[in-house]
């Protein structure tokens, strides 16, 4: 029996059906997850109970894994392809380094010089209500933005940090992060690779466009996350246990939302694909 694709919103995402990770694929069954891949930009598949071999597996049919260099405390020991985004104490008793990542609009990795290809998620424990991740089309933004507007923005580059959301951030941690990922530009609209379609490359890491002023980039940084996250450009995914999400960072950005019990456990373990170069280390120091 082939597999199944049904379409989860208007804006992007669609469930597979009939795939069992914890049996190795086909290069044809690939292919047709593939094609799938680039034409909804976000795919779920439900009720996966592999392991971690498993998932890492999987996640190299879509390319080279990253092994998570820039974000050396997060990754899996045993596992440099493994990012994990927990809540989970550690086993020092200190709150987790990554509790609030993901908290804010980005598409992952953006603030290195190798931005990744794809993601793919996976909710080892998931509160009951809430802690959803939610996703925009980047390309169906880009498409219904003005004439005038794509002649502004194609050329802009857009200066990513590393930084992430959440004030209590341990400081050496924040130092440590700093050091690893200087601030790069990348362009704020990219063409995908493999589609050929254009994307706007923005999101809540981006505070100002190279060579400008934050105060001078910020009302048009705001208008394109604001024109991004309309309604009709998303799809919200309501985590189940088992579940793994793959997504295109090219052409989609997305938002883990911290509105759950933090008293619970979300546990989600992540592999990233790495992607095509690109951008430059921002040359310019902020323009006074
Ligand atoms: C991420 O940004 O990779 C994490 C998303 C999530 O935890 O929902």
């Amino acid at each position: 029996m082939g597999i199944r694709i049904r379409k989860l919103s208007y804006a992007l995402g669609a469930q597979i059906e009939g795939l069992d990770l914890t049996r190795p694929i086909g290069e044809s069954e690939f292919g047709e997850v593939h094609r799938a891949f680039l034409e909804h930009g976000v795919l779920l598949l439900r009720g996966q109970r592999v392991d971690r071999e498993q998932h890492i597996a999987f996640s190299r049919h879509f390319g080279e894994l990253d092994r998570h260099d820039s974000l050396p405390r997060d990754r899996d020991p045993d596992h440099p392809e493994l990012l994990m985004v927990t809540n989970r104490e550690r086993t020092d008793g200190q709150p987790s380094n990554s509790r609030y990542t993901g908290q804010l609009w980005h598409s992952d990795m953006s603030f290195t010089l190798v931005p990744s290809l794809g993601s793919l998620l996976r909710a080892v424990e998931v509160p009951p209500v809430g802690g959803d991740t939610m996703f925009a089309n980047m390309t169906a933004a880009y498409d219904a933005l003005s004439p005038g507007m794509k002649r502004l923005i194609d050329g802009l580059h857009g200066v990513h940090q590393p930084e992430r959301k959440g004030a209590d951030q341990a400081p050496q941690w924040a130092e440590q992060n700093r050091r690893l990922n200087p601030p790069v530009a990348q362009p704020v609209v990219r063409v995908h690779p493999e589609t050929g379609r254009r994307a706007l490359y923005i999101g809540e890491k981006v505070r100002r466009f190279e060579s400008m002023t934050e105060e001078e980039s910020q009302p048009i940084i705001r208008y394109l996350l604001q024109h991004a996250t309309r309604p009709q450009f998303l799809y919200r995914h309501q985590w189940q246990r088992d579940d793994i999400l793959v997504w295109d960072n090219r052409c989609t950005m997305h938002i883990a939302l911290g509105d759950y019990e933090q008293a619970l456990e979300r546990h989600m373990e992540r592999t990233t694909v790495l992607g095509t170069p690109s951008g430059h280390v921002a040359v310019d120091a902020e323009v006074a």
